[in-house]
């Protein structure tokens, strides 16, 4: 048994038999007159259904292609003319993928698709297909609703519209989740594992993105959520090999298929039924709380900071997580989750396997994802607007939250603890934003300063400007009106002590003492003064101190007299070579003559003044005494 998909065949879902409803909604045909009257038809699992809505359009046969599997060739041959009714095409069933036929039909402008059953048989759930690349491309733009109609009754229809006359319908959904009372039950049946592919990434998005509208419902007390996950169990002769030891926890009794179906690398099934085992517990403790909300926060971080790919996906990572989040008691977290090697059933573990059996309308949750509305599987597109209708068609007509009529509501999610983001209290600056998606971390922009990091633990100011904003974190300091700082806009972030300083840059920098440490003024004709920041040396007598060469020098000094010579014959030369030279002459002048022949110059000649000012950049500016 080395062969990875074999070992998936050891896991077993605790299920007595299986059982699927295929969810329905009702098409009646309005005209012809002879035609009239209810049927069912059984809602596809892609596509938008209008959940709570019904939608009337003309039925249309296509002449060739009549199943649907080639492209049209002409896009939007399908779409009605304005003011006429919307075209729904009626497809035949067979030679390619349910969701292939809906997409070549939406491409063409049909604005429904029913597809005719090839033989006699109660109606099926079209279903996505599994692992199919091409298909994976398109299923999720698919925005048209299908629905699957018997033969009998399909050919009734093909008859009426090749006889040439009026064929129209009513597609309904009204009726398709039942409207109890005024509060909305739902689950999704989820998984943490975040490595199975586009399906998983299907779902995390859908996750990341519904948060905002769920949280919403939930502490509106309009609906009640609650989240389950899928295990398996090894059947008993296999307790002790060495796949139901990497796959299961409490000894063969609940189990996940291992991410990578390769149970040798990478993370194994029993790291993904731990993780959601955790996250039931989450919600239970949430619950308990009365904050069941925090589970989608949980769900969606976790997700987030601690992926397979990072190789975070532990609990380490998780309880960072879990502290992140208020309201969160991680204690009687780790409590609720037990001991995985126990041999003996999980009370939490144990009802999830007694919930995945279907009960009165719901069929047995087999697949995942598996969206549950007032206890009826959801179909269609797993993805925010779709689904909000679903649950939405879940309340008794005129009392609809306002989150039904409008996604753009804020969640007010930054409220309580700052949502779990970073924040820095100081500056008032945070990384916590409200969103119809719910809160998010995400490092700001701030005063025109980029904040970069991880949202949670850290954001830190990035680049130009970065040293407006509490000086980049760095060390500053003024004494007697002089600045001096060890921000600099460098790509390196990094802090680092101006001249004349040392230190780390981030808790301090120290003046340093040049005199006593004799980095300076060490001639024999100086005498050394420090200052803070720097030093003043001064020479005895007559004599000038350079700087750069410290050293002092007679103000007569003959080293100079070779260079005066040049410096008037390129003065004399210059002169006669116009006005228009005359300024870059001094822009000439100023670059090659060093600072010592400037220095002296300046005792015999006024030099301009503007020139000697050193143009500060921005990133200088702060080395320099403001
Ligand atoms: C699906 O939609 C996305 C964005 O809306 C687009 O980028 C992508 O090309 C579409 N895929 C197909 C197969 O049309
Ligand atoms: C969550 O709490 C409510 C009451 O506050 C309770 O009715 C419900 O059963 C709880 N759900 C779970 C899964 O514990
Ligand atoms: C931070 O900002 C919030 C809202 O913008 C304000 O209510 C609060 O007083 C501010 N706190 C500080 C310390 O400036």
């Amino acid at each position: 048994m080395t062969r990875p998909l074999a070992f998936l065949g050891f896991l077993f879902l605790g299920l007595a038999s299986g059982r699927f409803v295929v969810e329905k909604n009702s098409l009646m045909v309005t005209s012809p007159e002879g035609m009239r009257g209810r049927h069912d038809s059984a809602i596809g699992n892609f596509g938008v259904p209008q959940y709570g809505g019904s939608m009337a359009g003309a039925v249309v046969y296509p002449d060739k292609n009549s199943g649907a599997c080639e492209e049209f060739p002409e896009p939007g041959s399908f779409k009605s003319k304005p003011g006429a009714l919307p075209n729904f095409l009626l497809i035949d069933r067979g030679e390619c993928l349910f969701a292939k036929k809906v997409w070549n039909a939406q491409n063409a402008g049909a604005s429904a698709v029913l597809v005719v059953d090839d033989t006699n048989e109660a109606l099926i759930t079209m279903d996505l297909p599994k692992e199919d690349e091409e298909a994976a491309k398109y299923i999720q733009n698919i925005t048209i609703p299908s629905a699957l109609i018997d033969k009998k009754f399909g050919e009734q229809l093909k008859e009426a519209v090749k006889s040439g006359g009026m064929v129209n319908v009513n597609l309904d959904w009204r009726e398709a989740v039942p409207h109890p009372d005024e509060r909305v039950e739902y689950e999704l049946w989820t998984n943490s594992n975040d490595e199975c592919g586009p399906k998983c990434d299907i779902l995390m998005e859908f996750i990341k993105d519904f948060k905002g509208a769920a949280q919403i419902l939930e502490k509106g007390g309009y609906s009640q959520f609650t989240p389950h996950y899928i295990t398996w169990f090894c059947p008993h002769a296999f307790i002790l090999s060495k796949q139901c030891k990497s796959q299961c926890i409490n000894h063969g009794r609940y189990c996940a298929p291992d991410p990578e179906q390769d149970f040798s690398i990478g993370y194994e099934g029993k790291d993904v039924v731990t993780e959601n085992l955790r996250e039931l517990c989450v919600f239970r403790v949430a619950n308990e709380s009365k904050r069941p909300w925090v589970w989608w926060d949980y769900a969606t971080d976790f997700h987030i900071r601690c992926p397979m790919k990072e190789k975070k996906y532990n609990k380490e990572c998780a309880d960072t997580v879990i502290k992140s989040l208020a309201g969160l008691d991680i204690k009687k977290i780790d409590q609720c989750m037990g001991d995985p090697n126990d041999d003996s059933d999980h009370p939490v573990l144990k009802q999830e396997q007694d919930t995945q059996v279907g009960k009165g309308s719901r069929g047995d949750v087999t697949i995942l994802p598996t969206f549950i509305v007032n206890n009826r599987q959801y179909r269609g597109k797993l993805e925010k607007k779709a689904v909000l209708k679903a649950i939405c068609a879940g309340f008794e007509e005129t009392t609809e939250p306002a989150a039904c009529l409008s996604d753009d509501i804020e969640t007010n999610g930054c409220l309580n603890d700052n949502g779990g983001c970073w924040q820095d209290k100081a500056s008032n600056i945070t990384a916590c934003k409200d969103t119809f998606r719910g809160r998010v971390c995400e490092c700001p922009l701030f005063n025109g300063v980029q904040f970069k990091g991880d949202g949670y633990n850290k954001c830190e100011a990035i680049g130009p400007g970065r040293c407006r904003i509490e000086n980049g974190g760095c060390w500053q300091d003024t004494q007697n009106g002089h600045t001096f700082s060890a921000c600099q806009e460098t790509e390196d972030n990094k802090c680092r002590c101006p001249p004349g300083f040392k230190g780390d840059g981030i808790k301090g920098c120290e003046d340093i003492d040049e005199c006593k440490e004799k980095t300076a003024c060490q001639c024999p004709d100086c005498s050394c003064k420090d200052t803070w920041g720097g030093y003043e040396c001064t020479c005895s007598g007559d004599l000038l101190y350079i700087k750069e060469h410290d050293t002092c020098i007679s103000k007569s000094a003959k080293v100079a007299n070779a260079t005066w010579t040049a410096v008037w014959a390129i003065l004399i030369a210059l002169a006669s070579a116009g006005v228009g030279a005359y300024t870059v002459y001094k822009y000439r002048l100023r670059s090659y003559m060093d600072s010592e022949i400037r220095a002296i110059m300046a005792q015999y000649m006024p030099l301009d003044r503007q020139n000697e000012v050193p143009s500060h950049t921005h990133e200088e500016e702060n080395f320099s005494r403001a």
